[in-house]
């Protein structure tokens, strides 16, 4: 078939290539020349496994082109995927500029049938603005071309992107138009061969269900870090707690693990938007606002658990920070807690030396002007005179340390540890002092 990919960012860049992975002809059409720049050359512009030999792949069969030519981009493809950013407005809503704008584009330069969908998460009754935007410049081209619009929502994790392109657990297609249901049944059936797992459903429940599933595993998160403030000051373990819960099959093992609080481009802005979607249509929820207010409070954590051990003015004091994305296998540092940590550790008077394993270009650009803050190449570099070591990201790297090294390289052995990696029974026996998220009946704080 021959593709359209509108947005060449983490989920276009992902869509595009899996899409051409199956023999599709793939055009990726970004706004952002440096972005295509960056493809042509035989590079990418994100960090995720696996992704690079998957283009580079592609390219070389000529099935993946990468281009900021919009006519001819648009004339490329049957099927157009919008997948464009959808960034929160200043009220929390979605702003819809880009895919408004990508739409347009579409209408501008149709000349023939084309199934626009979108890809990216957008509220619901975006596709009838998709739709209204297209026909508005057919009419101002005056002519009468055909189109259906289809929702067709995303539900990769970064860090395992092609994975859960290339073996999704559902595709979820919204759409009235039987002839671009078709379409989109033949260009998903090499994906969901085993089984079927495509949901057809009206376009209004498939925008929804991205907001749904994102806002629902947003919401088991900030449960379980809310519990853990409380197992702390309790003396319980949330560790021990999470287990004795998830094996309950009601509830499951999955997302159920306490933190330094979630972040990334998806959850704190689809949480703000549906509270918004909800708002607009004079529904006041009450789940979703609390869970987006215990994710706020929960990123300060670290920091309180600090100040509570060095003091509220940390001038003088130095501390490794391991791990800076929001999340681990991505170089995603966009709501990341990282940055309010490291923020607040500087706006303290502390000296930091941050490390992550790919996420310190991002990071230095995106932290750049943070008094105090350094960067080294390594994770021991990071230790260096410290006072404690804080991790924040999970990284595999971090989960089996030295901790002999640990404790003769900090000025006393002591971890913070954001992502509960550590036992807290060894850090004991190690001689480390340990503060995990609601570990404290393990001794920690
Ligand atoms: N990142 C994820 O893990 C993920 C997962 C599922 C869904 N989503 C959703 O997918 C959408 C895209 O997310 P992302 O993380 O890939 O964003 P991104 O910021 O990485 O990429 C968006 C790209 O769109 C380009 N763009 C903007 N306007 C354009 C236009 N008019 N024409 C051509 N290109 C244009 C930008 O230059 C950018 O490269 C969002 O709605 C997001 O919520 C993201």
């Amino acid at each position: 078939m021959k593709i359209t990919v509108i947005g060449t960012g983490y989920v276009g860049l992902v869509t595009g290539t899996c899409l051409a992975e199956m023999g599709n002809h793939v055009v990726c059409l970004d706004a952002d020349a440096a972005k295509i720049g960056v493809l042509e050359n035989g590079g990418i512009p994100i960090h995720e496994p696996g992704l690079l030999e998957m283009v580079s792949r592609n390219r070389s069969a000529s099935r993946l082109q990468f281009t900021t030519d919009v006519a001819a981009a648009v004339n490329h493809g049957t099927l157009q995927f919008i997948g464009v950013g959808t960034p929160p407005g200043e009220d929390g809503s979605a702003d819809l500029r880009h895919v408004i704008e990508a739409a347009r584009n579409v209408g501008r330069h149709m000349t023939d049938y084309k199934v626009v969908i979108d890809k990216s998460t957008v509220p619901v009754g975006t596709a009838d603005r998709v739709r209204q935007a297209i026909a508005e410049e057919l009419g101002r081209r005056q002519v009468g071309v055909d189109f259906a619009v289809v929702s067709n929502p995303e539900f990769l994790k970064e860090g395992a992107a092609i994975e859960d392109f290339m073996r999704p657990d559902r595709i979820v297609i919204g759409a009235d138009d039987e002839r671009a249901v078709l379409l989109m049944r033949a260009l998903y059936s090499p994906f969901i061969r085993n089984r079927d797992r495509l949901l057809v459903m009206d376009v209004k429940s498939a925008e929804f269900t991205k907001y749904a599933a994102n806002a629902m595993l947003a919401t088991r998160i900030s449960f379980m870090n809310e519990l853990a403030l409380l197992a702390d000051k309790l003396g319980a373990d949330i560790e021990l707690v999470r287990k004795g819960i998830g094996s309950d099959p009601r509830i499951g093992y999955h997302f159920l693990y306490a933190g330094a609080g979630y972040g990334g481009s998806c959850f704190p802005k689809d949480v703000q938007a549906l509270i918004s979607t909800a708002q607009a249509a004079g529904v006041a929820l009450k789940v979703l606002p609390a869970v987006a207010a215990a994710n706020e409070r929960q990123k300060q954590v670290l920091v309180d658990k600090v100040t509570a051990r060095f003091g509220a003015d940390l001038t003088g004091r130095r501390f490794a920070v391991w791990g800076l994305s929001f999340k681990p296998n991505t170089d995603d540092m966009r709501e990341a807690p990282s940055r309010v940590v490291i923020a607040e550790l500087a706006r303290r008077g502390a000296a930091v030396q941050a490390y992550d394993p790919v996420a310190m270009p991002e990071a230095k650009r995106v932290l750049s002007g943070v008094l105090g803050l350094s960067f080294v190449d390594q994770p021991a570099e990071a230790m260096r005179d410290a006072d404690a070591l804080i991790v924040v990201t999970d990284w595999k790297e971090f989960k089996s340390p030295d901790f002999d090294f640990i404790k003769a390289t900090l000025k006393q052995p002591v971890i913070f540890d954001g992502r509960n990696l550590y036992e807290p029974s060894l850090m004991r026996a190690l001689g480390i002092e340990y503060h995990g998220i609601g570990r404290s009946s393990n001794g920690s704080g």
